[in-house]
């Protein structure tokens, strides 16, 4: 299939370490709005890692199996390449905060994607995560949230078909999380296709329509969010938060 991100049997392990991921067959579809959890160390990220070839380009170890991105192997392009489609916003903010002011920082991504209107873009992306005005800070003299919602901007202005999210809401306060959810499902609706990181299944519940649970390293459990996170006991056994059902 030439439209979506597909995984045919992916494992792998980091230089040091044992095996993160085993075997992982999944067709993630354009337009989706895909959920992921598991516990700690399950390999959520690793997985994240995989989507704009980031592993096995930059990241290195025992990489089994291909990642079709659009169509395209994610062996075959350099990052560049794939993230003019895929746009990652890191769980740690600070891999990816090191320019000097928050608008180098969103322009820095635009440079390198060579895409226009640099103004425009930044200044929209600002207003929507509700930081209009910041152009000028210092991104290391921001909060947590803050820095993260930078990073999350920085992925808004360069406007990507996919927008893959490791855990985005872990330092936002209640109202933030709440808008970002708003947010990317405003995108969804408008042909975006999400990918998020989640412990908080709640959040998942209300917006997701599908879920990957994984757990240590293989997919547990996949479908439709309201089908996987009706089976209470495999959620349970696999120690992931049961979602409050909507009344
Ligand atoms: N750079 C690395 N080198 C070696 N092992 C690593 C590296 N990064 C992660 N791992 C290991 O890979 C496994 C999966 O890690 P990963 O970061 O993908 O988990 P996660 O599900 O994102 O966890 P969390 O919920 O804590 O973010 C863990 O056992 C971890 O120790
Ligand atoms: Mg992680």
């Amino acid at each position: 299939m030439k439209n979506g991100i597909l995984f045919d049997k992916v494992s792998f392990s980091y230089e040091k370490g044992s095996r993160q991921l085993t075997n992982i067959n999944i067709q993630i579809n354009k337009g989706a709005f895909l959920g992921i959890t598991g516990v700690n160390g399950s390999g959520k990220t690793t997985f994240t890692l995989l989507m704009n070839g980031l592993i096995p380009q930059q990241i290195k170890g025992s990489f089994k199996g291909n990642v079709y991105i659009d169509g395209i192997n994610s062996r075959e392009k350099p990052v560049s390449y794939f993230a003019k489609s895929v746009g990652l916003v890191f769980q740690n903010p600070d891999f990816m905060l090191f320019n000097l002011t928050v608008k180098e920082e969103i322009e820095f991504g635009l440079k390198n994607l060579q895409l226009e209107k640099h103004k425009e873009r930044i200044s929209k992306a600002l207003k929507t995560i509700s930081m209009a005005g910041y152009e000028r800070r210092d991104p290391q003299t921001l909060s947590l949230g803050q820095k993260q919602k930078i990073c999350l901007a920085a992925v808004l202005a360069q406007d990507p078909d996919y927008i893959v999210l490791d855990e985005p809401t872990a330092m936002l306060d209640y109202r933030s999380a709440v808008n970002l959810y708003k947010l990317l499902q405003s995108l969804n609706e408008q042909g975006k296709t999400i990918i998020i990181v989640e412990h908080d299944t709640d959040f998942l519940n209300e917006y997701t329509d599908q879920v990957i649970v994984l757990n240590q390293g293989r997919i547990a459990l996949k479908g439709k969010t309201k089908t996987i996170f009706s089976d209470t006991k495999k959620l349970e056994k696999i120690g992931i938060k049961i979602p409050r059902l909507k009344p």
